[in-house]
């Protein structure tokens, strides 16, 4: 392999959302760049994200959508780069998009605003592609970062082409989601390597895993989906959940995920506004000779009603059935507990949790405290994002923040 020195204003590691949006606004401002990605792809969460539509931003994003250990941390990008900057951005291009569709009901107000393209996410990695060309971006493609120092005012780094400097170097490697399309660990090692603190990282936004007796009771369900409540922690989200042969999955048990710590039981409410027990009353005087899991079937899916009928113990005759095998029925079916065993790991989560302490960074440059010309941004920080478009726009408004402050 040729050893060629490289000497740049600005190396960002991670050719992702964040890193390819901050290499393009940076270069805006003449600085010369250069992006190592040590996969040979440009882009590739964006590529498969939202069905391949991606869900680029959301209307309503605000600092609530967020999870980290410091929540006003985000405050200040936000403001600063909104989705309506990032739509202006795919409007001069041309480039159409679309919200998609929801239910309003009440509680369902996270399905809100979530934007999609029409045609296809590599519209979104072609944006991104030229507007990096146009301002002369240079790229290193497949290329692993040996080793980094700094020395005097500059970074050294070692990569399987050779050596590098640049006065200022980004990290934004992303967090550890779907390590088959190139997540790594690189960030944080660098961090600490630098002495910043790290908040543990674990998965987000994945699916739950139940027990293998649970499983054995549930497996015949996969596949049936309905509208639900999903309480994790003191959180609750409604959408869409669905069984799975694992567990259970789907935008409201996704979003339940981030706040669900080991351990601990979620909640579900299968029948969200209504009030269950007296349609079962009801139900009783009017069609007294109808099976009970058949009148709960006129509510849900008929397998999930057999299902939660067997799991309260109640059978027969609506006729036959005291007030207290209603109650207890009505009380599984809105608020059924588990403890699930575990999520699907970081192989189907679609964000990592925790992540660079935000005590050690500049909400305004997005800097190291510590580390003169050390930049983080993006999923590598301690701030992760609900579903709908969230987690894209944090990617773009830190990676503004910071390719302004270069
Ligand atoms: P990102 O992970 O995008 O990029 C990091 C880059 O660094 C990668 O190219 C990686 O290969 C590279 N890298 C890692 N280690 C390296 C090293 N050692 N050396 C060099 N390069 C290295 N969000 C949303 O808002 N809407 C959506 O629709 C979706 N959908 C979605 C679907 C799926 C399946 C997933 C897994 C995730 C999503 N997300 C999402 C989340 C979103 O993709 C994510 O939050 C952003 O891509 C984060 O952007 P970053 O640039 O920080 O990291």
């Amino acid at each position: 392999m040729r050893n060629i020195d490289f000497s740049y204003d600005t190396i960002i590691i991670g050719a992702g959302a964040a890193g390819l949006m901050c290499a393009w606004q940076a270069a805006k401002h003449g600085k010369k760049i250069c992006v190592i990605e040590h996969t040979k792809k440009i882009g590739e969460k964006i590529r498969i994200s939202g069905g391949g539509r991606c869900n680029f931003t959301n209307l309503y994003t605000s600092p609530d959508n967020f999870l980290s250990q410091n929540p006003h941390f985000c405050k200040s990008a936000l403001a600063r780069f909104t989705p309506h900057d990032f739509i202006a951005l795919l409007d001069e291009r041309g480039i159409t998009w679309h919200e998609k569709p929801y239910d309003e009901k009440p509680g369902n107000e996270n399905a809100r605003g979530q934007l999609f393209c029409d045609n296809s996410a590599t519209d979104i990695i072609d944006m991104l592609r030229k507007g990096c060309e146009d301002e002369h971006v240079e790229f290193a493609l497949g290329t692993t970062v040996k080793d980094v120092r700094h020395e005097g005012a500059a970074y050294s780094l070692s990569t399987t082409r050779g050596s590098m400097t640049a006065k200022t170097l980004v990290i934004a490697s992303g967090g550890l989601s779907i390590p088959k399309i190139g997540a790594s660990n690189f960030g944080y090692e660098l961090a600490k390597k630098f002495g910043l603190r790290i908040v543990p990282p674990r998965a987000g936004l994945v699916p739950l895993v139940f027990d293998e007796t649970l499983v054995t009771h549930t497996k015949p369900l996969s596949g049936v989906s309905v509208d639900a409540y999903v309480n994790a922690g003191k959180k609750r989200f409604r959408e869409g959940l669905l069984f799975t042969h694992r567990g259970l999955s789907g935008p409201s048990i996704l979003q339940a995920s981030s706040y669900w710590h080991e351990g601990e039981p979620i909640t579900i409410d299968f029948t969200p506004d209504i009030d269950l027990l007296s349609r079962l009353k009801t139900a009783r005087q009017n069609t007294p000779k109808q099976q009970i899991q058949t009148v709960l079937g006129t509510l849900l899916p008929a397998r999930l009603a057999e299902f939660l009928c067997a799991a309260a113990k109640i059978e027969g005759r609506m006729a036959d059935l005291p007030d207290a095998a209603l109650e207890k029925l009505a009380a599984i079916v809105k608020n059924w507990s588990i403890t699930p065993i575990g999520n699907e790991g970081y192989r189907t989560a679609e964000v990592t949790l925790g992540g660079i302490d935000t005590r050690d960074i500049s909400s305004k440059t997005f800097e190291a405290l510590n580390a003169k010309d050390l930049y983080f941004i993006g999923e590598v920080l301690d701030v992760t994002g609900h579903l709908g478009g969230h987690n894209f726009q944090w990617a773009w408004a830190s990676a503004q923040a910071c390719a302004q402050a270069l």
